[in-house]
């Protein structure tokens, strides 16, 4: 299928935001000049492939996203390289990701190579827009939604799938530094056999109750447990959960059912090892975690994630009393795969594993 290629004249309005990324922007409030869209129909398959200028999308208030949160979507970044150019860092990896998430919600699939070729065009039209900031990329939010106008319940016939892209610094406010995690004894994220291993709104919009009345007290991030027994370690908000023993050994939880599975945290699992540390995957209990940090047999805790890259937590909070860990400071073995992962993605060292790729512009 072929892409119809509808551009703007680049939008004056919007010079400013070009090639940079003051703080103010944040992390996904500003986006570029363009859009990806195409429709897919029950019968007819994806049609109607179009790079056009961003722009609202017009859905009847019947369409079943709105009513059964029928959705899916993949969250990843484009880096300004030194020489200029622009890497992706392990696209397939998202297009197959997003992928068995529409499989688990009665969605379509999209071709991955289709997928990446609407999204180098769309990057290569708005290249201006990738930042070229420290610590900046071009964050990238691949999305699809049911538009079937239909209340009754059932999978949607009609789909739409959309790219946006956007101009983002660090995720957090306060950069590398480290974040408070409260970790949930009351609310659950997701269950074995639910839409945890999918990236699917719904699971967001759940977590947002004691994600927001924590906030207020300061916690960063909300660690949830796993929901039969309340008992192991599953992830964090918007990332997944790494420990690290002593200095040398990474422990983070093994992949559950509910837990997704993060392209980030298998970087660091592929990553780890040729930097000297060694990794498991585990179940973890929080008592044990929790005693572990205790007794100063966890040096580091640190979250992985797209948006978050490698986030250092200092301190969680669990049944109203606080685990403070490495003295609340973001550790040598979080800031040493930070640098490592971060000079991959930028081209800025070696890549051996192959997981960059530079946009033809
Ligand atoms: N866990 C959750 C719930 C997330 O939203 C994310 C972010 O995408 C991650 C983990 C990390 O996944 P990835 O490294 O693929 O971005
Ligand atoms: C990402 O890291 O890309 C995500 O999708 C997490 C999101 C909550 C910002």
């Amino acid at each position: 299928m072929s892409i119809a290629i509808n551009t703007i004249e680049e939008n004056l309005l919007e010079e400013n935001k070009r090639g940079s990324c003051p703080s103010e922007f944040g992390f996904g409030t500003v986006f570029s000049d363009h859009m990806f869209t195409q429709e897919y129909e029950v019968g007819r398959g994806w049609y109607d492939a179009e790079i056009s200028p961003y722009h609202n999308l017009s859905l009847d208030p019947s369409a079943a996203v709105l009513h059964y949160s029928q959705e899916i979507f993949e969250g990843l970044k484009a880096y300004r390289t030194p020489d200029g150019g622009i890497n992706l860092f392990r696209p397939e990896d998202n297009f197959a990701r997003f992928n068995r998430s529409a499989r688990r919600m009665v969605m379509p699939e999209v071709d991955s190579a289709f997928h990446l070729e609407a999204l180098t065009r769309l990057i290569s039209i708005d290249q201006s827009w990738v930042p070229n900031q420290e610590g900046s990329s071009l964050y990238i939010r691949p999305t699809m939604i049911a538009t079937s106008p239909k209340i009754g319940l059932g999978a949607s016939a009609n789909y739409c799938h959309f790219i946006i892209v956007g101009p983002a610094g660090p995720y957090f406010t306060g950069g590398f530094n480290p974040i408070s995690v409260y970790i949930s004894d009351d609310y659950r994220r997701a269950v074995v056999g639910g839409v945890g291993e999918a990236k699917t709104g719904g699971n967001y919009a759940a977590s947002l109750f004691i994600s927001e009345d924590v906030a207020k007290k300061g916690y960063t991030q909300v660690l949830w447990l796993d929901a039969v027994e309340g008992r192991y370690v599953e992830e964090v908000g918007a990332m997944n959960i790494c420990f690290v023993y002593e200095g040398k050994r990474i422990v983070t939880p093994a992949l559950s059912g509910s837990i997704l599975a993060g392209i980030t945290r298998d970087s660091v699992l592929q990553l780890a090892p040729t930097l000297g540390y060694e990794i498991s995957e585990e179940r973890l209990d929080i008592n044990q975690i929790l005693a572990d940090i205790k007794s100063g047999l966890i040096t580091e805790v640190f979250g992985c994630g797209t948006a978050a890259v490698i986030s250092p937590v200092g301190q969680f909070a669990f049944k109203g009393e606080d685990y403070v860990i490495n003295n609340n400071q973001s550790g040598d073995v979080s800031k040493h795969l930070y640098d490592e992962l971060t000079g991959i993605q930028y081209g800025i060292k070696d890549d051996p594993f192959g997981w960059t790729q530079k946009v033809q512009l």
